[in-house]
């Protein structure tokens, strides 16, 4: 790993201290690329989980203790911190370093309404012609009440009911019936199930097509697109059953060809980080859209203000670029100066879960089989919902508990190399779907 001029760079700069804050599938993802920079002497991950604590020293601070994170930063001298999750970007982890004089990637308090707040995205969209679903937004449930009933029978269809703020991926529900959205308005506005987050909502039109994640740096200025990706959102084959956080993923996604991905480009991602700036704000960083495609027309479904998971774990073994010169380019402004390179493979993740995920799981599984699974060119298993004890032993601490991703010269190869992988791996009520990356066979 690494370039010539990397590693003549190396000679000239001093190695780098890195901080990555977050404990998921991306965060694992993350922390290996950046193991593989010849520019990093040591990385920290706080608070991480059992499969990082293998890698790198894990840290017992939250990602949302943006006090502690800053005190270690400094007590540390961490050259560069990297933000996986939402939240603490929302609360505004980088104007906090930034303050501190500590360098930090991710967009800040002010850009991060792009994800924190969907009444904020989408009044951008409409102001700057970014196309989207139609949608109003309400600030009283007797109001949304009347408007979604009429709009309900009229559509003779289905309607989106949004909550404004961040709900852990909970905060929106497609409604079918009368009965189902006014259920999510009062759960939301009356109920509070969401906090401060249900005051205000969305009722937008239910867009239908194929769903796609397009990521891209950005340093305010210049935009450098990752390649395109897909999420598994439904827990079950065939995209049935609740919505999960995301049961696997597959780059590149198909439905996004050459002629899509410069209108995705130009029309969402540019127009978007223009009319941030028209707005006075500069967005640095990674930003995430979430689009539905049909009939070869994108429309966003949501901003995210940074790297998704699962698609980070399908993305990133596809970068052939070293991350840390991507993330510094982005923080200093020159990203026009630094290449994408990617390698010429398909990638798949599979996520395996613990039994009754999404809802109540279970938790303290041995999980079998990791070390028979040697990382390789190949095959990169993540670690999301794990615990390490001090015999080694790795239990099983959450609802998505690995992702195992692996490349393959097309997508179908990638499928097949990821669920041989899987094959050795088990614990008590594993659950996986045997579906992932499907949908790209059929593009
Ligand atoms: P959001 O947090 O806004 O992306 O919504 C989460 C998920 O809800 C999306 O990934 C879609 O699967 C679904 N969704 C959101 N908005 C819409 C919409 N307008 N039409 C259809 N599905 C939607
Ligand atoms: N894959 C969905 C998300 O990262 O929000």
């Amino acid at each position: 790993m690494g370039s010539k001029p990397l590693n003549e760079a190396r000679k000239t700069i001093s190695l780098m201290k890195v901080l990555v804050v977050g404990q998921g599938g991306r965060e694992h993802a993350l922390v290996w690329k950046i193991s593989q920079s010849p520019l990093v002497k040591k990385i920290y991950c706080a608070p991480g989980n059992g499969g990082i604590g293998k890698q790198v020293e894990c840290i017992n601070i939250k990602s949302e203790d943006i006090e502690g994170l800053k005190k270690f930063a400094l007590k540390e001298k961490i050259d560069l911190t990297i933000v996986g999750p939402e939240t603490p970007l929302v609360k505004g982890i980088i104007d906090e370093f930034e303050k501190a004089n500590l360098k930090i990637f991710g967009p800040n308090k002010k850009a991060s309404q792009l994800e924190g707040s969907k009444v904020f995205s989408k009044n951008l969209m409409k102001k700057y012609e970014i196309p989207t679903a139609e949608f109003e937004v309400f600030e009283n449930s007797k109001k949304a009440i009347s408007y979604v009933i009429p709009c309900l029978e009229r559509k003779k269809g289905s309607i989106v009911v949004k909550a404004d703020g961040l709900a852990a991926g909970k905060g929106v529900v497609v409604c079918k019936t009368e009965d189902e959205a006014l259920d999510a308005i009062v759960s939301i506005m009356d109920d509070k199930i969401f906090g401060d987050a249900g005051k205000k909502v969305i009722i937008e039109e239910c867009l239908e097509g194929e769903e796609v994640s397009i990521l891209a740096f950005t340093d305010g200025e210049h935009i450098k697109l990752l390649p395109s990706s897909q999420d598994h959102k439904r827990i079950y084959d065939g995209d049935k059953g609740p919505n999960t956080g995301g049961m696997g993923a597959y780059s590149p996604a198909p439905i996004v060809n050459e002629n899509l991905l410069p209108i995705i480009e130009k029309n969402i991602i540019r127009r978007t980080i223009e009319g941030l700036k028209k707005e006075g704000i500069v967005y640095k960083g990674i930003i995430y859209a979430g689009l539905m495609i049909k009939d070869g027309k994108p429309k966003v479904l949501e901003f995210n203000v940074r790297f998704g998971d699962p698609e980070t774990q399908a993305i990133l073994p596809r970068i052939e670029t070293d991350i840390i010169q991507l993330i510094m380019a982005t923080i200093d402004g020159n990203l026009n100066n630094v290449d994408c390179n990617l390698k010429n493979e398909s990638c798949v993740c599979v996520v395996l879960a613990s039994g009754g995920y999404p809802g109540n799981y279970q938790k303290g599984k041995v999980i079998n089989g990791l070390d028979e699974i040697k990382d390789s060119e190949n095959i990169v298993v993540f670690h999301a919902g794990t615990k390490k004890l001090e015999s080694g032993e790795i239990l099983t601490d959450g609802g998505r508990v690995l992702g195992v991703s692996a490349l393959g010269k097309n997508i179908k190869e990638a499928i097949d190399n990821a669920y041989e992988a899987v094959s050795y791996i088990n614990f008590e009520n594993m659950s996986y779907r045997k579906d992932i990356g499907k949908k790209a066979l059929k593009d």
